[in-house]
C-alpha cells in the first residue's frame, strides 16, 4: 500500500506532485506529504494527516517552489496516522529526505543500533529508520549518496520502493524498489516517479519498470542510470504504456465505483475481443497457449488470491472441475504462504490479482516457483509484478480500477477464468462440442445482458434504500453462485460498513439461521439452473422465521416472486455465466446503501487498492 512519486525535471515539481499523489490516493488515504528541493539547496517538507485533499488546503499559499521533489499517500502499518507519521521522513541533519512503500522489517533492530550511535527520532515509523541508516552509513564511511542508499538496502529486510532527495544533491533524485512497485516515466529532460504508471500517463507514454533490487540515479544533467543493489550496471528496458489518460477520469459519474459498474459490458468484451468467437466456434488465450499443453496434462491447478480475487478463484473451480475435470485447489494466499503444502512439479498454479502486487499473493507465487510448478497469473494490471513473475497468464483488460471495492476487476477475472476453463476442456475432450458452442454463445452474450441489467439500476436503488439501516446481512448462494454470495457480503461489508456474512444456502441451517429474524435482510442468488428447487426450499426456511428475502432471480421467475419481499430479475441465461451476471445487482445494492449511509464507496476507511504488505 501507500503510493509515492517523484519529479525531476524542468517544470515546478508541486502541481505534478500533488495531482499524481491524488491519483494514487486509492493506494492509502490516512495521511499524505510532499518534500520540496527549492533553488536555496533547502527541502521544504509538508505533512498532514487525512487525505490529499487535506494536504493542500494545509499548504494553501506557502512557498511551493521547485523543480525536484517526492510525495507520499500513506496507509498506516507502523505508527498511526497522524502528522508526524506521514512520510516524507528526514535524516537527523536534515539533508535527506526520503518517501517509502512497503515494511522494512528488521526496523526495530536497526533502530536500537542507530539511538546508541546518537540518532533519535521523531516518528513511530520503519521508513525513519531507513533513512537515518542512509545517513549514518555515508557519514561514517565518507561513501556517495548512492553508495549509502545502496549499502542500506543491502541491510534491511522487508520490502520497500524507495524515492530520496538530497539537499547536498540538488540535481538527483535516487529510487530503489524490492517487492513493491516502481515506475519511473522517460520525458524531455525530466523523470516522474510513481508507485504505478497512473501520475504518469498524461505526460509520457515511455516508462521503465524498475525490478527488485534494482537503484535508479536519476541526475538533471546526465539522465538515467540503472545499478543493481549488488552494484552491476543495468541497462533501463523503456516500455511504451498502453493507457489512456480518460480512463483514470470519472467520466461524469459520482464515484468511481459506479463508473467501473457501469463499465462493465465494455470490460468483459475487451476481455474476449480476439480471444473468443462463437460464431466461429473457438476460444484462445495467446497468453497461455504455449502452456495449454501442460495445463491439460496437470494433476492439479492450486488457485492462490486473497479477497475478491479468491472468490473468483472459488468460481473457477466449478469452471475447472466441471469443463476440464482437472481437480482444482483454491487457497487464500496468506494462509498457503504460511503453511508446508505440497505441490507437485505438474501442479499449475493460477493467481489471481487485479493489482498483480498483492504481497501475499506475490510471496505464495515464490514459494510454488521454488517447488518446481507451473506458475499463471490472471492480472488486470498490466506490467505489475505478478505478471512478470509468472511463467504465462492473461490479462483481465479491465482497464484501470480506481474504486477500493474491486467490481469489473471482478467480473473480468470470472471471464478469462471462464475462457481458461472452456479452452482447458476442449483440449482435454472433456467438453462435448454442443455444450462448448453453447456457453461460448452465452459467453458472447454477457455484454448485452449486462447493459440490459443495468437498465434495472433505479429499481435496484429503490430497493437498497430498504435495507440502507440493517446492522446485519446474509447473503446465500449454492453451486457457483456461492462464491457471489461471498462476494456480495464483502462488497457491502468494505463500503458501507454494514455486517454481512455469505453463507452456501444449505449451511444456514448448522449455525446462521439463529442469526434470523424480522431485521435481517437475506440476499440469496434463486436464478433457474440445477439448484433452483432447493434454494426455494432455503428461501421457505429464512421466511418461515420472518427474515426479509431480497433473491436474485431469472427473469420472469414466478415461484420466488410469491415468497420474496423483493425479487431483482436477471436475464435468462446458462448457470456457467450466473455467477458473472448475478454480480452486478449486488455491486449496485452496496454501492446505493454506501452512498445513503453517507460512506465514502471509492476510498472506504481503513482499506487500500493495492496490498502490498503482509
Ligand atoms: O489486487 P488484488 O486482486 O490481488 O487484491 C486482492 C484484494 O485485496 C481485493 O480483492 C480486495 O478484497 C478488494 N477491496 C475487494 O473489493
Amino acid at each position: 500500500m501507500c503510493g509515492i512519486v517523484g519529479y525531476i525535471g524542468n517544470k515546478k515539481a508541486y502541481p505534478i506532485l500533488i495531482k499524481g499523489l491524488s491519483r494514487l490516493e486509492y493506494r492509502g488515504y490516512d495521511s499524505a506529504g510532499i518534500a520540496l528541493l527549492q533553488a536555496n539547496d533547502i527541502v521544504n517538507v509538508f505533512k498532514k494527516e487525512g487525505k490529499v485533499i487535506d494536504l493542500t488546503e494545509f499548504i494553501g499559499n506557502a512557498n511551493t517552489e521547485g523543480t525536484v521533489g517526492i510525495g507520499h499517500t500513506r496507509w498506516a502499518t507502523h505508527g498511526e496516522p497522524n502528522n508526524v507519521n506521514a512520510h516524507p521522513h528526514t535524516s537527523g541533519d536534515g539533508t535527506l529526505t526520503l518517501v517509502h512503500n512497503g515494511i522494512i522489517e528488521n526496523y526495530d533492530v536497526l533502530k536500537k543500533e542507530l539511538i546508541k550511535r546518537g540518532h533519535t527520532f521523531k516518528s513511530e515509523t520503519d521508513t525513519e529508520v531507513l533513512v537515518h541508516l542512509i545517513e549514518e552509513i555515508k557519514k561514517n564511511s565518507g561513501v556517495s549518496l548512492v553508495e549509502a542508499i545502496r549499502i542500506a538496502l543491502n541491510e534491511v529486510h522487508g520490502a520497500y520502493a524507495i524515492v530520496v532527495i538530497s539537499a547536498e544533491e540538488p540535481n538527483k533524485i535516487i529510487a530503489a524498489k524490492k517487492s513493491s512497485p516502481l515506475v519511473i516515466g522517460m520525458g524531455e529532460d525530466e523523470y516522474y516517479l510513481a508507485s504505478d504508471a497512473t501520475p504518469i500517463i498524461e505526460y509520457t507514454k515511455n516508462v521503465v519498470y524498475l525490478e527488485d533490487e534494482q537503484i535508479a540515479i536519476i541526475d538533471r544533467n546526465n539522465g538515467l542510470r540503472i545499478i543493481s543493489i549488488s552494484n552491476t550496471e543495468v541497462s533501463p528496458y523503456v516500455q511504451e504504456l498502453e493507457m489512456q489518460l480518460e480512463e483514470l477520469e470519472k467520466g461524469g459519474f459520482e464515484h468511481f465505483m459506479l463508473k467501473e459498474i457501469y463499465e462493465q459490458p465494455r470490460a468483459i468484451h475487451d476481455s474476449f475481443r480476439g480471444r473468443l468467437n462463437a460464431k466461429e466456434g473457438w476460444v484462445s488465450l495467446g497468453g497461455i497457449k504455449a502452456y495449454e499443453d501442460k495445463i491439460a496434462k496437470a494433476n492439479r491447478i492450486i488457485i492462490i488470491a486473497c479477497g475478491t480475487s479468491w472468490h473468483a478463484g472459488l468460481v473457477a473451480e466449478y469452471y475447472f472441475e466441471d469443463l476440464a475435470r482437472i481437480p482444482v485447489e483454491v487457497e487464500y494466499a496468506s494462509e498457503f504462504r504460511y503453511r508446508n503444502p505440497i505441490i507437485h512439479k505438474d501442479d499449475v498454479v493460477i493467481a489471481i490479482s487485479q493489482s498483480g502486487e498483492t504481497a501475499d499473493t506475490l510471496a505464495a507465487l515464490e514459494m510454488a516457483k521454488a517447488q518446481g510448478a507451473i506458475l499463471l497469473g490472471i492480472v488486470n494490471v498490466v506490467g505489475s509484478t505478478i505478471s512478470r513473475v509468472t511463467d504465462a497468464g492473461s490479462y483481465t483488460h479491465a482497464g484501470p480500477e480506481i474504486g477500493v471495492a474491486s467490481t469489473k476487476a471482478f467480473t473480468t477475472q470470472l471471464t478469462v477464468l471462464a475462457m481458461m476453463a472452456l479452452a482447458i476442456g476442449k483440449k482435454r475432450g472433456t467438453i462435448t462440442d454442443e455444450k462448448f458452442q453453447l456457453l461460448l454463445d452465452e459467453m458472447e452474450a454477457l455484454p448485452a445482458k449486462i447493459e440490459q441489467l443495468l437498465k434495472n439500476a433505479d429499481y435496484i436503488e429503490t430497493v437498497s434504500a430498504k435495507y440502507k439501516d440493517a446492522q446485519n446481512a446474509l447473503y446465500l448462494g449454492r453451486g457457483s453462485s456461492f462464491p457471489i454470495a461471498l462476494e456480495g457480503a464483502l462488497k457491502l461489508k468494505e463500503i458501507s460498513y454494514i455486517h454481512a456474512e455469505g453463507y452456501p444456502a444449505a449451511e444456514m441451517k448448522h449455525g446462521p439461521i439463529a442469526l434470523i429474524d424480522e431485521n435481517m435482510p437475506v440476499f440469496v442468488i434463486a436464478t433457474h439452473g440445477d439448484n433452483y428447487e432447493k434454494l426455494v426450499s432455503n428461501i421457505q426456511e429464512v421466511k418461515a422465521r420472518k427474515g426479509k428475502i431480497i433473491a436474485i432471480v431469472t427473469e420472469g421467475d414466478t415461484n420466488v416472486k410469491e415468497l420474496a419481499d423483493y425479487v431483482i430479475e436477471i436475464p435468462d441465461a446458462h448457470e456457467f455465466v450466473v455467477p458473472i451476471l448475478a454480480t452486478i445487482p449486488l455491486q449496485l445494492i452496496s454501492y446505493y446503501i454506501a452512498v445513503m449511509r453517507g460512506c465514502n464507496v471509492d476510498q472506504p476507511r481503513n482499506l487500500a487498492k493495492s496490498v502490498t504488505v503482509e
